[in-house]
């Protein structure tokens, strides 16, 4: 039996992960969760919101499902996910967005995936306050992990039959850091004759996106329009209720799901579990059992085509109810 690592998060964090923990099992496939609390209730026993034994487990196990855990704004601890993504490594942040049956958005035939490195840009947590009155954050782009990153988007474009890589940047006004991340892919991109390029300015990426977004296939970023751009791409399948993500590295690999803890509907019964599922098909792949993977993914999809759906898509459904039909569609 596999043994994963599972982070309950908080706010509607551990009414998703029963659901999905009841489905997986349901499906027949047998998984040892090591179970870690990690947030905003852990820092005030632990002192801190990520402690070490999260971490440590997820280097023994190689593999964590995680949900979304709350962080206070303005001031307070570190993001969780940010620490995490930092300690473990987990460069690459893959959010694949694909249209759902019987979800109904804007647009059909949605099928494009963002990558978005996972580990400096603004998000390398280097801030300070200049003055009373001046605040600074600065903004890391290196070649190392740009070329990782691009280098990640190819070969995920090669072995998922995609055929285009478009990078994303504002190079047109930070011409150093941005140049840098797309003269990183124009390198790396030499070495794909078999993949498509296109360089797009991430302000006309956002209009595109909102006109048409089957125009486009693979997307690879900096961590800070990725993680606007993948909410923008979330909400072109049906919102964050629905949309999966992974964080990747070379070691280990952390799925989770786009959303936040959602705090203005924790405890109601309302949340949607389908983010949290999907980006658990995803580590179930991952792992090499594709076949439950598939079963769990066609369960999910009949209950959404059962016109099944929790608020957040328009359908009246508990997150009990909803697990529940995913469990006999099994
Ligand atoms: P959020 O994603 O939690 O919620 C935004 C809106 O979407 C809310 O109206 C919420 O009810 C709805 N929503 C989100 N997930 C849903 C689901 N599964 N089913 C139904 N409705 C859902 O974003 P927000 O409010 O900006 O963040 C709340 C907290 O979550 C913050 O502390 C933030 O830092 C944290 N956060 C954590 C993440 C993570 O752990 N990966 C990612 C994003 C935010």
């Amino acid at each position: 039996m596999c043994t994963i690592t599972l982070i309950n998060g908080d706010g509607i964090g551990p009414e998703i992960c029963d659901a999905v923990m009841k489905i997986i099992k349901a499906s027949g496939l047998e998984i040892n969760w090591d179970i870690q609390t990690a947030g905003a209730d852990v820092a005030e026993v632990e002192g801190t919101p990520l402690p070490e034994r999260v971490i440590a487990s997820i280097l023994k196990n190689k593999v964590a499902l995680k949900a979304p855990v709350t962080t206070p704004i303005g001031k307070g601890f570190r993001s969780v996910n940010v620490q995490l993504r930092k300690d473990l490594d987990l460069y690459a942040n893959l959010r694949p967005c694909k249209n759902l049956p019987n979800v109904k958005t804007r647009f059909e035939n949605v099928d494009l995936v963002v990558v978005r490195e996972n580990t400096e840009d603004l998000y390398a947590g280097i801030e300070q306050m200049k003055d009373i009155d001046t605040a600074e954050s600065i903004k890391i782009i290196t070649r190392g992990a740009s070329e990782r990153i691009c280098k990640f988007a190819f070969d995920y474009a090669l072995k998922n039959n995609r055929h285009e890589v478009c990078v994303v940047t504002k190079a047109n006004i930070m011409k150093l850091s941005d140049g840098l991340f797309l003269e990183s892919y124009r390198k790396v991109a030499e070495n794909y004759p078999q993949i498509k390029k296109r360089e797009i300015l991430v302000d006309n990426l956002c209009m595109q996106l909102v006109q048409d977004p089957t125009r486009f296939d693979v997307l690879v970023m900096p961590n800070l329009y990725g993680d606007i751009v993948s909410d923008l791409t979330a909400g072109l399948i049906g919102g964050l209720g629905v949309a999966q993500g992974a964080n990747i590295g070379e070691d280990c690999a952390v799925f989770e799901p786009v959303h936040g803890s959602a705090p203005d509907i924790k405890g109601q019964n309302k949340a949607n579990p389908t983010a949290l599922l999907l980006s658990a098909v995803e580590m179930i792949k991952y792992i090499g059992e594709n076949s439950y993977a598939e079963k769990i993914e066609r369960a999910l999809f009949k209950t959404l085509s059962q016109n099944i759906k929790t608020a957040d898509l328009g359908g009246s459904a508990t997150t009990t109810e909803f697990t529940q039909k995913v469990i006999e569609n099994l």
